[in-house]
């Protein structure tokens, strides 16, 4: 055993799982940029009251799972790591007085979020987010676009199997008479409630309705339900939603018991899982409304919708989907030589390569030139540049690796070839 390991719930991406990731990276950028969002970075770490009041006190997120940071002793503030984006990118619009902006302010990051969450297959302390934030449009158009959106980036990522998930969870109007209606149902019902479940009822009755728990599936069954109990104004947006959705022809489920874990969430409501996963009840992304976020974070009243789309379940579920990771790209050129201590040379000539912006790598190690060649096939290097005896009349042979030729050429030309060569190579 090592003396020193990764913290329990954070994983090191090996450069393979890092190669998945940036693909995924690339991907998100690249659509957020197609639908119109652009990059933002809050800092990793804010004032813990950000969460406290955007996320809500009595979530999962914020009551067990927050990273706080111990303040040092002569500072008065208290911090904590980002369980997730939504609340630090309204504080930074509502601190930057992103209303005076056009409207809606598309904003869109991707990076890693802390939860002090008990760790298991696809369940992370750290674990990376795609978010993207419309603020400033009250929707429906926008809610259906955003949840477009997410869709496709499972599709162009290769996922298999996505199921769209959508609800809504009303808003001032309707919830409050939902949520006392809902708690009479439960706590007629307080003796089948497991204890965790009861000592939720009180506090945050609309988590039931999503419970894990096995008891609770027959009692969750029966429950009232928010959709038949939503306001006009929130029932015409959700139908419009829908509308929506179904005008670019895209599949959803209406799930009832879709809550989210986070309280700052109004009508709309989505998540995204694959078939035959869901045994698991680990979605692959979700997001959501949040009409009262702003205001509740100081600002003027502005509505909001966005999505956190989980990199490592897609991750995961490539994987299990039998996609592999793209293969390393080799190098197009290995620096050898005859000469194992000359190393000074084959720096020389690999750094004038490099600058003219060719991916190549010099044989440093003081090894025979056998070995060296030996080396560089392994790289899959497409050709080795040899340094011998010709250089007295500046000159190197390059061997082309993968055609078994030889020739010289004048190191003066030598850029200039292989770049000749690469293109000819990526273009014929
Ligand atoms: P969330 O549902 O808490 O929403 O998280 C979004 C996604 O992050 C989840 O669906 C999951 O894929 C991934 N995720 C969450 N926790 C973990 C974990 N411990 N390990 C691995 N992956 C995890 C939000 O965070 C909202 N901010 C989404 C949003 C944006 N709503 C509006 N705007």
């Amino acid at each position: 055993m090592p003396t020193y390991r990764a913290p329990r719930g954070t994983r090191d991406l090996l450069p393979d799982d890092r190669a998945v990731f940036d693909r995924l990276m690339r991907l998100a950028a690249d659509l957020a940029h197609r639908y119109g969002y652009r990059p933002i970075e809050t800092p990793l770490f804010e004032q813990a009251a950000v969460f406290e009041r955007g996320i809500g006190e009595v979530t999962d997120v914020v009551e067990k799972e927050l990273f706080r940071i111990a303040p040092r002793s002569e500072e008065a503030e208290s911090w904590a790591l980002r369980p997730e984006p939504t609340a630090g990118i309204v504080r930074a619009y509502v601190q930057h007085g992103m209303q005076t902006w056009p409207q809606p302010v598309k904003l869109t990051t991707t990076g890693p979020m802390f939860r002090y969450d008990r760790p298991q297959a696809g369940r992370y302390r750290q674990f990376w987010q795609f978010d993207v934030e419309a603020i400033g449009d009250a929707g429906p158009a926008i809610d259906a676009e955003i949840i477009e959106l997410g869709y496709r980036f499972y599709m162009e990522a290769g996922v298999e199997g996505v199921e769209v998930l959508v609800n809504s969870i009303g808003d001032p109007a309707c919830r409050p008479a939902y949520v006392a209606q809902l708690t009479e149902y439960y706590r007629g019902h307080a003796d089948r409630l497991p204890p965790t479940e009861r000592d939720r009822l009180e506090r945050n009755v609309l988590r039931l309705l999503d419970s894990k728990d096995p008891a609770m599936a027959e009692l969750n069954a029966a429950a009232p339900r928010i959709t038949d109990r939503l306001c006009e104004a929130c029932a015409a947006h959700f139908e419009s939603v829908k509308a929506h959705l179904a005008g670019v022809g895209l599949a959803f489920r209406v799930e009832p018991a879709l809550v989210r874990g986070l309280d700052y969430y109004t009508r709309t409501a989505f998540e995204f899982y694959v078939a035959g996963r869901e045994g698991q009840q680990q979605a692959l992304g979700g997001g959501g409304r949040y009409d009262g976020l702003v205001a509740l974070l100081g600002g003027k009243p502005t509505p909001g919708i966005g999505f956190g789309l989980g990199l490592d379940r897609v991750a995961l579920v490539l994987a299990e989907q039998g996609h592999v990771a793209p293969p390393e790209v080799a190098p197009l050129a290995v620096v050898v030589g005859a000469d194992p201590d000359d190393t000074v040379t084959r720096f020389r000539v690999a750094t004038t390569l490099r600058a003219a912006r060719l991916r190549v790598r010099a044989d440093l190690a003081r090894r025979k030139l056998g070995r060296q060649l030996e080396a560089a096939g392994k790289d899959g290097a497409h050709f080795a540049v040899i340094i011998g005896d010709e250089l007295a009349a500046g000159d190197v042979q390059v061997r082309d690796l993968q055609a078994g030729t030889q020739r010289t050429v004048p190191l003066d030309d030598l850029a200039r070839e292989l770049a000749r060569a690469e293109a000819s190579h990526h273009h014929g």
